[in-house]
């Protein structure tokens, strides 16, 4: 059975190659429960019942990419449009401050609208009206350079998913021009200049077997972002991936477990693709071992045009209903938001 492999996880928070994939590909609703349980305990330990949220702002939805499985794609001429001018970014985050957020992820495709300059502006002016505020970027690949000056701007925080930590696997994910070793490079660059790093991988992708996913779980374990996003994928009907299956609530939840244990104080976000493909996705999230939420704060009227993949939730609700909706969730599972910047706190003692 694999009573031994999660003992030896538990103990040690390290497995091989082999024994990810073995935990992944053997799996039953036992397994799936005894994993949620240990995850639920040690998550309890670091961070209570308390959960984190975010402020999402997704700014722009332009992309030069052409991600095969992304709504946002360049070649996706079916995509509306829209970028935030800085003014209307400040203000999502003044009315996220007023509803008790303490972080705002700043979110857009690789959109060069928005060079250093302009974020460094933006980053500029939130951390200025709001000194007690995290900023989170998630703006993809970038120069050295750029992540520099956008650090020292005062952006704390990047989310940069790695999609899939298997090369052949990210090449048939992703245009040519696109490389796991430039995202790698990436994420080594946030980390040496001192960011709080999100990486993070989809789940029930296109060809991913459990093999992939093992490496994905041996990248994080070897890795140890702060932050880690992981949620199902969820098919874009005007994408090359439009007519494969979304992946599952139950896989993704059982990944979030696994990734609970192989670091105890990990950033671990119920995502909302993972509210999206089932209504009680996020609460399931939760008691898998996932600390943190991420309600959307953009404007109303662009909402449905940061358009990812089909039948996002949220897209109609102001951010005091999104906020509000959330907290009522948590609380209904035995969990409350916190007003709290929300920094991963230290590990526990063995
Ligand atoms: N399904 C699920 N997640 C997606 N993302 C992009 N497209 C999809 C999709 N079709 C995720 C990627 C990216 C994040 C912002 O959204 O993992 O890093
Ligand atoms: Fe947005 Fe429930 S979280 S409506």
């Amino acid at each position: 059975g694999l009573a031994l492999l999660i003992d030896k996880l538990c103990r040690t928070r390290s497995l091989s190659l082999g024994e990810y994939e073995r935990l992944i590909a053997q799996r039953t609703p036992g397994t799936a429960r005894e994993l949620a349980s240990r995850a639920d305990a040690v998550r309890r330990r670091v961070y209570g019942t308390k959960v984190f949220t975010r402020g999402l702002i997704e700014v722009s939805s332009f992309c030069k990419n052409d991600c095969l499985y992304c709504g946002i794609r360049r070649s996706n001429a079916t995509a509306r449009r829209y970028r935030l001018f800085a003014d209307e970014i400040v203000k999502c985050a003044d009315t996220g401050y007023d509803l008790g957020f303490r972080t705002f992820v700043l979110q857009g495709g690789e959109d060069p609208f928005f060079a250093d300059d302009v974020l460094c502006g933006i980053i500029g002016r939130i951390r200025a009206a709001h000194p007690d505020c995290a900023v989170t970027l998630s703006f993809g690949e970038r120069s050295r350079k750029s992540y520099e000056r956008l650090h020292e701007a005062g952006a704390e925080r990047y989310l940069l998913r790695h999609e899939t930590a298997s090369p052949a696997l990210y090449r048939r994910w992703h245009s040519p021009e696109m490389s796991l070793e430039n995202r790698m490079r990436c994420l080594s660059d946030l980390r040496e200049i001192g960011y709080a790093v999100g990486a993070g991988f989809m789940v029930g992708a296109p060809f991913q077997t459990a093999a992939d996913l093992a490496c994905d779980l041996q990248f994080i374990e070897r890795f140890q972002p702060e932050m880690c996003g992981i949620g199902p994928f969820v098919p874009h009907h005007a994408t090359p991936f439009s007519a494969f299956a979304p992946g599952t609530a139950e896989l993704t939840c059982y990944l979030l477990s696994i990734i609970r244990l192989i670091k105890p104080n990990v950033l671990l976000p119920a995502t909302t693709a993972l509210g999206t493909i089932v209504p009680d996705g996020r609460e399931r999230g939760i008691l898998a071992g996932a600390n943190v939420v991420m309600p959307n704060l953009s404007p109303v009227a662009h909402r449905k045009d940061y358009d990812l993949y089909d039948n996002k939730i949220c897209t109609g609700e102001e951010a005091a209903e999104c906020r509000g909706c959330l907290g009522a969730r948590m609380l209904s599972i035995g969990y409350e938001l916190v007003v709290d910047r929300g920094d991963m706190a230290p590990l526990p003692e063995a």
